[in-house]
């Protein structure tokens, strides 16, 4: 199988053929994601939401970002791994930022890196790219400053945000990021932006017209049952499967149905 790397990626935006992407956060479910075809896996910090069940993806530490990425790394055979830098690992401190990424390369075997912002974190994201590691930016709703915004709604509907996130796009690109992930803004911004950058878009709740999609790989499936934006497109019902299969089990085990003997030594 031939790894999908960095070009590979800027290669499908050129010939115009969609970018898929999805979250992974372990090794079974890494396997299939990545079999399935997906070219970009990305270990989100939705795992702090989707893993640990906190509330927000603050919580989450570089040391299980990395515990994640590995497991998810020691699956995959063809995607690239992408890894979300976790909040307070990267702001305001481009040394740090740079020890962080090094920390997520060379304990988990990951790809690439990416973070949250604009021009705040322009000077970690230029240290980063400088030891050689490719940053994947992410603009519009940013999870990691949920209490500045206040609320998860679209972002970017004014004109002044709407400008300063394409100035920020236009900056990513110009300092070397392979690609940047535009979440939950106006369909119209993420083409502006898609068709003015070289670089690929990804989009998540940003419209058809970003280079790819990106969604969390427990929403799609529907085993979060209790988000449900607008962008979401649930493409299983995990959650009843998984509900039903494991009441059954429980039946069987009251009723002395399971074990049988065809199931016992
Ligand atoms: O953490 C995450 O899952 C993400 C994607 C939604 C882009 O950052
Ligand atoms: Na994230």
């Amino acid at each position: 199988i031939k790894r999908v790397t960095t070009h590979t990626i800027q290669e499908l935006k050129n010939k115009g053929e969609k970018i898929s992407a999805l979250t992974a956060y372990d090794y079974s479910m890494a396997r299939v994601v990545d079999a399935a075809g997906v070219e970009l896996i990305l270990v989100g910090d939705s795992a702090s939401n989707v893993m640990a069940g906190h509330e927000t993806t603050l919580p989450i530490t570089l040391d299980q970002m990395i515990y994640h990425a590995s497991s998810v790394v020691r699956a995959v055979k063809r995607a690239l791994v992408v890894v979300d830098l976790p909040f307070g690992s990267y702001q305001g401190n481009s040394s740090e930022a740079l020890r962080s990424a090094i920390r997520i390369m060379k304990e988990s075997g990951a790809h690439a890196v990416k973070l949250e912002g604009g021009l705040e974190v322009k000077e970690s994201i230029v240290r980063i790219l400088s030891a050689g590691v490719p940053v994947m930016g992410h603009l519009g709703l940013t999870p990691q400053s949920i209490y500045k915004f206040g609320t998860y709604a679209v972002r970017a509907k004014e004109e002044a945000e709407a400008q300063k996130l394409m100035d920020d796009a236009r900056m990513l690109e110009d300092i070397g990021c392979f690609s940047v992930v535009l979440e939950k803004i106006p369909a119209a911004l993420t083409r502006q932006v898609s068709q003015s950058l070289q670089i690929p878009t990804i989009g998540i709740g940003a419209g058809p017209d970003a280079d790819g999609q990106i969604l969390v790989l427990h929403d799609l499936l529907g085993i979060t049952k209790d988000f449900k934006p607008r962008f979401l497109r649930r493409y299983a019902d995990l959650s009843t499967i998984m509900t039903e299969a494991i009441a059954h089990y429980v039946d069987d085990v009251k009723a002395r149905d399971f074990p049988n003997e065809n199931e016992a030594y």
